[in-house]
């Protein structure tokens, strides 16, 4: 009974935030559905489910993108019980419970290499974050912001496993940037998720030296995070998303 109270007040006090934001729900792969962290239930569940992307607190931003919260979210960064077997070339796809198309903004998705493995990894310490999916604002795509076109799609993002990569553990971090209110210095909203992947295949390829989170995100940087967005839409303000290019191992947007 008090653990139901505490649920109900918890869920009275952030429903306000739901219709707005929202976080990574499941995970979809050759044919398979993975469920992530539902956020507003598994905190409640005893023992712990068996989840395949770590924790995270609630459906709003990271809330200081310059701090390790950065690097999975702020849930603790703890690792999940699963981990969802995959090979080298499939498709992955990331499903949200939901998106609102006024938060625009990039989605951007990257690897690290889990060393030794998922069960100890944190990925928040040097420059381990390869980025190989990337939508920013393309304006040959209708609607243009990788969110919208995130949204347009029910909220869903299919991204691909590169195909020479070499087996092993890895997180997949996937995210939205909202940008909605980032003309405000550490007004940029970040979305990220880990999902815990073990990748199967003949590959041989290495991940290479990539970005550090936290690090690469700067509360000053003028391209990509301390941004009006309406100067990016009215095409005043050419937009670079934060995290350096995709890297040239990755298969291009397949959205
Ligand atoms: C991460 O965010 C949570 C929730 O706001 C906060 O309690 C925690 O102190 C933050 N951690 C860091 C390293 O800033």
């Amino acid at each position: 009974m008090i653990a139901l109270t505490t649920a109900l007040v918890s869920l009275l006090t952030l429903a306000p935030q739901a219709s707005a934001h929202g976080f990574l729900k499941n995970v979809l792969v050759n044919g398979v559905t993975y469920p992530a962290w539902q956020v507003f239930q598994d905190d409640f569940v005893t023992p712990e489910p068996t989840r395949y992307v770590r924790r995270i607190l609630n459906n709003g931003p990271v809330p200081d993108f310059t701090t390790t919260n950065i690097t999975c979210n702020a849930g603790g960064n703890i690792p999940a019980k699963g981990i969802i077997p995959v090979n080298a070339g499939d498709k992955v796809k990331l499903i949200w419970d939901q998106w609102g198309s006024s938060h625009s903004g990039p989605v951007m998705t990257y690897l690290a290499k889990c060393t030794p493995n998922c069960a100890s990894f944190k990925g928040d310490t040097g420059a381990v974050w390869v980025k190989i999916d990337q939508m920013a604002y393309d304006t040959t795509k209708s609607p243009p912001w990788g969110s919208d076109y995130l949204a347009k799609q029910g909220a869903t993002w299919t991204v691909t496993i590169p195909p020479q990569l070499a087996p092993g553990e890895y997180l997949l971090r996937h995210e939205i940037l909202g940008l909605h209110v980032a003309g405000t210095r550490m007004g940029a909203q970040f979305y990220p998720s880990c999902t815990q992947l073990k990748v199967s295949g003949s590959g041989k390829t290495e991940l290479p030296s990539g970005v550090a989170l936290p690090g690469a995100y700067n509360p000053d940087d003028k391209d990509g995070v301390l941004v009006q967005l309406w100067q990016v839409n009215a095409g005043q303000v050419k937009y670079v998303a934060p995290g350096g290019a995709v890297w040239s191992g990755a298969v291009a947007n397949v959205n």
